[in-house]
């Protein structure tokens, strides 16, 4: 029996649609109750229930050649082949194990279960999973979760299980987590359920993280914030690529991204106050929220932005502007005590909650 086909039975997997128990089978798990059959395809048991679920900063035969490509020569290789020197920012997003710094803000002990959801190349599974007991790596990439399954054994980190699935069907129990993690994921989760509007898609996936949250566990969230200082500076968007997008009310963005893309705007953010607001009508509470500096992909400070007085500590001690406009900002920020509204306006937010 393949090793992974075990692990989903020790994991007491259950179906994605109506959350009844599965029976496994030599090719696949079939529901007892819906009939519904999961198939297993070149190792993995594909969980997914849309149709076309492959999402990804390049072409799915790409990451087929890198998978094969782990498999004879190792994933440390592979990864340096195809991405070290052509995509380095790429390439260190893969490896570098301190993006899951964040953990330290979450009052957890060793001994807990944790849902890294929409977990990518597993970065932070990897690194989680050198500190917490049982690590469940979902992701709706078939490539990915094998890529994660191949490092997983060359790194001898069995309290890995990688799930090929999706974070609004998910196949796990009620109550079953003490931790889930949504790493720059619920502004993707639209893009895959295209026949859903984006907002409903999004609070599926807050439902489901709540249903297997055990009582009391913890959610974290990591995004970009709708209302960024950024946006209204005119960056680009990181999702869509266009400039004051997520400023605008949403049919506007629409008709906007249609002109300039050819499709919707679908990357739905949110600002302070939405997020409060969904993650509360998702059933969450004890939002704390903090700022990943620079941003959440990458950061070297996390300030609890409701605390007025740790912005100011930063802005005064912590902050060296390195040209005219950042000076203009610390020094605005001083004056008119914008400190006090910072919250609205940072880059990102990472979010805790709890059920
Ligand atoms: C920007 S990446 C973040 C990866 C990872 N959380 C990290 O921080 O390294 C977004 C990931 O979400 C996954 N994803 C998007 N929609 C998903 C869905 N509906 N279900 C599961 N995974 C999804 C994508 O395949 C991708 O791997
Ligand atoms: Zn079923």
């Amino acid at each position: 029996m393949n090793d992974l086909k075990r692990d989903y039975q020790d994991l007491n997997l259950v179906c994605p649609l109506c959350k009844s128990r599965l029976s496994a089978g030599e090719c696949s798990f079939t529901c007892t109750a819906c009939g519904r059959e999961w198939p297993l395809q070149q190792g993995i048991v594909n969980f997914t229930v849309s149709a076309d679920t492959y999402w990804g900063e390049y072409p799915e035969d790409v990451m087929d050649g890198l998978i094969l490509r782990c498999r004879e020569a190792g994933w440390k290789t592979a990864l340096k082949e195809f991405f070290a020197e052509k995509d380095p920012p790429y390439y260190d997003y893969i490896v570098k194990e301190d993006r899951a710094g964040w953990h330290f803000i979450i009052p957890l002990h060793r001994d807990v279960r944790v849902l890294d959801a929409g977990c990518g190349w597993g970065t932070l599974s990897f690194a989680l999973s050198k500190i917490y007991r049982e690590i469940v790596a979902l992701d709706t990439v078939r490539q990915r979760v094998q890529f994660i399954d191949i490092r997983r054994n060359s790194d001898n980190a069995g309290n890995i299980f990688p799930v090929h699935g999706q974070v609004n069907y998910m196949p796990f129990p009620d109550e079953y987590f003490d931790l889930v993690v949504f790493n720059g994921v619920l502004e993707w989760i639209p893009c895959i359920e295209k026949e859903k509007e984006p907002c409903v898609s999004q609070m599926e996936a807050l439902d489901e993280a709540r249903r297997v949250l055990k009582k009391g566990g913890h959610l974290y969230l990591a995004m970009e914030n709708r209302w960024s200082a950024m946006n209204f500076l005119g960056f680009r968007d990181p999702h869509s690529g266009l400039r004051f997008a997520p400023l605008l009310p949403r049919s506007l963005a629409d008709i906007y991204s249609r002109r300039a893309r050819g499709r919707d705007f679908r990357e739905y953010t949110y600002t302070y106050r939405e997020h409060r607001r969904m993650l509360r009508d998702a059933g969450f509470t004890g939002m704390k929220f903090y700022a990943p500096l620079p941003s959440y992909r990458n950061f070297y400070y996390i300030l609890p932005v409701d605390s007025p007085s740790v912005i100011r500590f930063f802005l005064d001690h912590l902050v060296s502007p390195r040209n005219n406009l950042q000076s203009f900002f610390v020094h605005a920020a001083n004056l008119f005590f914008l400190y006090r509204y910072a919250r609205y306006f940072v880059p990102d937010f990472s979010i805790v909650a709890r059920k």
